[in-house]
């Protein structure tokens, strides 16, 4: 073999090896895709979970389109075991009232949530227009309370509690007085003005909570099963800044039977 013909191997050899790789590196890096993910599909069954249940009331939700304010269930006088007939007055009469008079007056700049409920609102607060947001959230957070406070006090309220919730409250905190104990204190260390709150969370677990200023739970993925309002205009005509005796007071009036209501509305969701 001569060496004119091995140089002639060699530079074919050197030429092809050149080509294949301009080849390769045309082909630029490859690219691994991820798989696509899989979105889960919306159903009827999603839908429905993702839906509020029913807080202000057993089967509705409560209407901002106008909002209104709710006849009390009793006399102003009726709840006297804890709350004076003035106090009662005033606070469905006046406070409450405000609050539906300005969530009415805020809603009236914006058409567009006119169809949306209080709960709707109070659970999405970011797509609320940012002019009426804080408007929405102090005034629908006070309608919203308290059409859901007035229901759950009663004449024939007080003593122990009976049903699934006198349960559930053995099961989570050991016992009815353990509970009253733990509710109490959470409502008097709430500074300020604001609600005590016995919440459902996302794990289906009951939990104390308290909320500032009007802020409903539900703002925060909470469902409340009972509240009671610790802002002084609650209290202040019988009690002056006495929080804790209103509070201990308070439990001569919680109406269980509604409060099993609740419960029971929620574990239909659950
Ligand atoms: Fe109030």
């Amino acid at each position: 073999m001569s060496i004119k013909f091995l140089r002639q191997k060699l530079v074919l050899f050197i030429t092809g090896a050149f080509l294949v790789s301009l080849l390769f590196a045309c082909q630029g890096t490859p690219i691994v895709e991820s798989p696509t993910p899989t979105a889960t599909p919306i159903t009827q069954d999603t839908i429905a979970t993702n839906q509020f249940p029913p807080v202000a009331y057993p089967d509705r939700e409560l209407s901002a389109s106008p909002a209104q304010l709710p006849k009390l269930p009793y006399a102003y006088n009726a709840l006297e075991k804890a709350i004076d007939a003035e106090t009662m007055k005033l606070h469905h009469d006046r406070h409450h009232a405000t609050y539906v008079e300005n969530l009415n007056e805020a809603l009236q700049k914006h058409s567009e949530l006119k169809n949306r409920s209080v709960e709707a609102m109070l659970g999405d607060l970011n797509s609320i227009p940012e002019d009426i947001r804080e408007t929405v959230r102090n005034n629908g957070g006070g309608h919203l309370n308290h059409t859901i406070f007035w229901q759950i006090m009663s004449p024939n309220g007080g003593g122990q509690p009976t049903g699934e919730i006198a349960q559930q409250i053995n099961q989570t905190f050991g016992s009815f007085d353990a509970f009253k104990k733990q509710f109490n204190e959470a409502g008097g260390d709430r500074f300020g003005s604001g609600w005590v709150w016995l919440v459902r969370n996302a794990q289906n677990q009951l939990q104390i909570v308290t909320t500032p200023n009007q802020d409903n739970p539900i703002t925060d993925g909470l469902y409340p099963i009972m509240g009671n309002d610790v802002w002084e205009h609650a209290y202040y005509l019988r009690y002056q800044n006495r929080r804790a005796e209103y509070l201990d007071n308070w439990w001569n009036v919680v109406n269980w039977s509604e409060i099993n209501r609740r419960m029971q509305v929620k574990s239909q969701q659950s």
